[in-house]
């Protein structure tokens, strides 16, 4: 099993406000899409309740809660460790935020997708500051801004070194 963070990230490392994405990128949403469908997304209670229409389809859902409350069409665990356990046999898991789940995750995963979105916005929740000697750049893609896209953006894709 491979483990990966994915996330977008604008300036100052802001991530979120008022349990919100900072802003709508079309083409990112697709990108996240791409990669993560047909795999495993792990989220946290806030992350899952922020999605608009419920549980990601086409992809195997968990949401970490330590209440005992179920998610329509999620599985449910209690620690990071219980979520990989269930997700032995899967090829490919994601963690997928918020901010509390990619604090505890950015120590272990295999590999991180950012979208680096080049805007300082007003934000509430922040990505863990990233030591770039840990890790190498796979690919990297910059897109300008358009008049469906009003911030530029890079997706940068990396594996930790060995
Ligand atoms: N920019 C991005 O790519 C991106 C992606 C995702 C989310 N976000 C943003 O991040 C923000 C939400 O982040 P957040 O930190 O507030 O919330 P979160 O990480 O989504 O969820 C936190 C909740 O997850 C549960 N949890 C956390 N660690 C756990 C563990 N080890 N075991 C079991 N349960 C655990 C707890 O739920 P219980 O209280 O039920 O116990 C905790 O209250 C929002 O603004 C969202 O839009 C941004």
């Amino acid at each position: 099993m491979e483990t990966g963070i994915i996330v977008a990230i604008a300036n100052h490392n802001a991530i979120g406000k008022d349990n919100k994405l900072l802003c709508h990128l079309p083409g990112d949403l697709k990108h996240f899409k791409d990669i993560t469908t047909g795999h495993t997304v792990i989220m946290g209670r806030n992350t899952f309740l922020s999605l608009p229409k419920g549980a990601l389809p086409h992809r195997r859902n968990i949401v970490l809660s330590f209440d005992d409350e179920t998610f329509e069409g999620c599985e449910t665990a209690r620690s990071v460790d219980e979520a990989l356990q269930l997700c032995q046999n899967d090829d490919k898991v994601f963690f997928i935020g918020g901010a509390s789940i990619y604090h505890q995750t950015y120590p272990i995963v295999d590999k991180l997708y950012l979208t680096f979105v080049h805007h300082d916005f007003e934000a509430d929740t922040f990505f863990p500051e990233i030591n770039f000697n840990e890790w190498e750049k796979t690919w990297s893609e910059t897109h300008e801004a358009t008049e469906n896209t009003p911030f530029s953006f890079t997706y940068e894709n990396y594996t930790r070194k060995k």
